[in-house]
């Protein structure tokens, strides 16, 4: 059914409010189809914060020191209140965060493919660190320009924490690449295995994304995954070099007439098959994620009835 004259001149209006660059508040008129896109893309975002606690809290309890320990227990810790930020600027929307996690634990909304790959060794809570937070933090710092309101704003906040994410896997993993030979291996090894995946963290290629155009358009993404992608590669590159580590990649050479890194051949099988729940712990972060949820609800019944007395005595008072 088209839509009535009123919707498409409020379309239109909504356009040219985004257009000159105003931002999007809660209570502003917004298409359905806007406020269905931020709800996914925030509750994907927000899903990934929690589920990412699962790999490096798996290290908490193995840290080699009290001081990593303790920088280690800070990140996760960070991650969740990223979560609980982004959950609350879902529920801005009219979501409830209730049924996010029911959707999440479905499997019928996303998390970013990243966090479906093992921890295998001590160097991969550096790589994370270094890379995947490194990933993020250039996508969020687009996102902080954002046209949804609390959601830029969440990102300012959530930004400055992960810089702090970033330099302590940097410093982790040079640590390690100066230690000794079994030290720097290992720190090589983890390299290996998460410079791909980071790099799939930005979302397919442009010209396959049903999504990017409209994102676009509504500026809820001011970069293209591509261009993303191409600025997370350019920005570290240099920085394995400071490691002295090799970034797994045979293709990888800077190209003077474009003023960037080439690279090689992603593989988008792979991302196909982890993203539609076949990757290596897909399985194990859902039901971690479900026994969580189970285990918290007497946590949240037990606040509810606390809630209702409280409301109960405010009434009668
Ligand atoms: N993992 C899982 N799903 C992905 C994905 C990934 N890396 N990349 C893309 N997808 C999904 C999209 O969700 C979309 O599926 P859907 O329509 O069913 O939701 C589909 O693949 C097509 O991709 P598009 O590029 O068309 O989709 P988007 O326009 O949503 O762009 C995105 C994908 C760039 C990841 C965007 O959603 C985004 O910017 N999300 C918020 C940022 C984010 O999620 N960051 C990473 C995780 S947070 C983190 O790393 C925490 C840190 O502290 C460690």
């Amino acid at each position: 059914m088209s839509p009535t004259y009123s919707e498409e001149s409020r379309e239109l209006a909504f356009q040219e409010a985004i257009d000159s660059d105003r931002t999007v508040e809660p209570r502003d008129w917004m298409p359905e189809r806007y406020r269905s896109t931020m709800i996914r893309q925030i509750a994907q975002h927000a899903h990934s914060e929690i589920i990412g606690m699962q790999p490096e809290g798996n290290w908490i309890t193995r840290a080699p020191s009290l001081r990593r320990k303790a920088i280690l227990l800070a990140k996760v810790q960070d991650e969740a209140g990223h979560g609980l930020y982004l959950y609350a600027a879902a529920e801005t929307l009219g979501v409830e965060r209730r049924e996010l996690t029911d959707l999440l634990i479905a499997g019928r909304q996303k998390y970013s493919s990243i966090f479906n790959y093992p921890t295998l060794t001590w160097a991969d809570v550096g790589a994370i660190g270094w890379l995947v937070d490194g990933a993020a933090i250039t996508n969020q710092l687009a996102l902080t320009k954002t046209s949804y309101g609390p959601y830029a704003r969440a990102m300012v906040r959530i930004c400055r924490e992960e810089s702090f994410h970033q330099r302590q896997g940097f410093e982790l993993l040079a640590e390690l690449s100066r230690g000794t030979k079994a030290q720097h291996e290992m720190a090589q090894d983890a390299v290996n295995r998460w410079w791909w995946p980071s790099l799939m963290m930005f979302g397919p290629p442009d010209t396959e994304s049903p999504n990017t155009a409209q994102s676009m358009a509504w500026k809820i993404k001011r970069v293209s995954n591509d261009d993303l992608r191409q600025r997370f590669v350019d920005m570290t590159v240099p920085q394995a070099q400071a490691l002295r580590l090799e970034l797994p990649d045979p293709d990888l050479r800077w190209n003077e007439a474009r003023g960037h890194f080439d690279f090689g051949p992603i593989d988008w099988e792979e991302f196909r098959q982890v993203v539609g729940g076949h990757g290596p712990c897909n399985q194990q972060r859902i039901s971690v994620r479900r026994a969580a949820d189970e285990e918290g609800a007497w946590v949240r019944e037990a606040a509810r009835a606390w809630e209702g007395r409280q409301q109960s005595r405010t009434s009668a008072a």
